[in-house]
């Protein structure tokens, strides 16, 4: 398990690998490491000859100064958990580097950017176009891996290899929840004791909420599961959309879709808590 911080030295070593033909799979991540980013690099391992690992807050895709300031940064933690998976490679870039100056590229994915985490956090997923387009240069890998449960950001970075017509293949990864059902999350760990508690009615309600899909109609579905979080003190619902989960269209009828996804960020307190389910 090679830990490298520069960007030439990463090139040069993942250079050689590609040389002899290996194929490279890679995770970005912005550390603070669980189970849920273990389960790509463990498919990673899988799927590839080599297996490398990025940890870098990237400050291009935080609108809200505070969330960037207190994102837990748990360096030491994090290559401990990933000593026992073993990748080949971690990189842990320095922000100065990656960014000598200011990026000031501006992607453009028309409606996928514009509406629920995009709507809710202008130049998010612009930031992470930033960030992953200049990681997968750096890397180049065969295959990167991203995990579902950031399901919009999934449909961006597809988006944005087809856009910049880069040969990687993105495999999307399943959800990995805490056993009461809460998606994993670094951010779990900055809710207090009542918060990570009441947190479970996130899940809980989207899988109540699947069930119904037979009695309800697409908008009582969608009231039924905002007044069921919001009726929790500790939660409050900022959007929750049913989308097509290959155009991200709202659906207004069951018919509009066969592959429904039920999309929901919940303002936990402090923290902001986003999740998904399949209908
Ligand atoms: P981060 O939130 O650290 O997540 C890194 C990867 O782990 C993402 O692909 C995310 O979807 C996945 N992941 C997080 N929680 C998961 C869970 N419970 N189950 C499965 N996968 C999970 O997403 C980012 O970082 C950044 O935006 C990044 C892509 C690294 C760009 O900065």
């Amino acid at each position: 398990m090679q830990i490298v911080k520069l960007i030439a030295e990463t090139q040069s070593i993942i250079g050689k690998y590609k040389a002899n033909g290996k194929r490279v799979g890679f995770i970005p991540t912005m550390g603070a490491l669980h189970k849920g980013h273990l389960s790509l690099v463990a498919q990673s391992k899988k799927e590839n000859d080599i297996t490398v690992v990025s940890i870098f807050v990237n400050p291009t895709q935080f609108n809200n100064h505070n969330d960037l300031k207190t994102y837990p940064r748990l360096i030491d933690r994090d290559l401990e958990l990933l000593s026992e998976y073993e990748p080949d490679l971690i990189f842990i870039p320095e922000v100065e580097e990656v960014y000598p100056e200011p990026d000031t590229r501006t992607f453009d994915f028309g409606y996928i950017e514009n509406i629920m985490e995009g709507k809710s956090r202008p130049g998010h997923f612009n930031g992470v176009a930033q960030v992953v387009s200049k990681l997968f240069s750096y890397i180049n890998p065969d295959n990167a891996y991203f995990g579902q449960k950031d399901f919009q950001q999934v449909a961006v970075i597809k988006q944005m290899t087809k856009d910049l017509d880069v040969n990687i293949n993105i495999v999307a990864c399943p959800i990995i929840r805490e056993v009461d059902g809460l998606a994993m999350s670094s951010r779990n760990m900055l809710l207090s004791e009542a918060e990570r508690k009441n947190a479970t009615k996130i899940s809980e309600t989207l899988v109540k909420a699947c069930n119904l899909v037979p009695d309800f109609n697409v908008s009582q579905l969608k009231d039924w599961v905002i007044n069921e979080i919001n009726n929790n003190t500790y939660l409050e619902v900022e959007y929750f959309e049913i989308v097509d989960d290959t155009t991200l269209k709202s659906i207004e009828k069951w018919e509009d879709s066969k592959n429904r996804v039920a999309c929901i960020t919940v303002q936990v307190g402090k923290v902001r808590l986003i999740d998904n389910i399949s209908l």
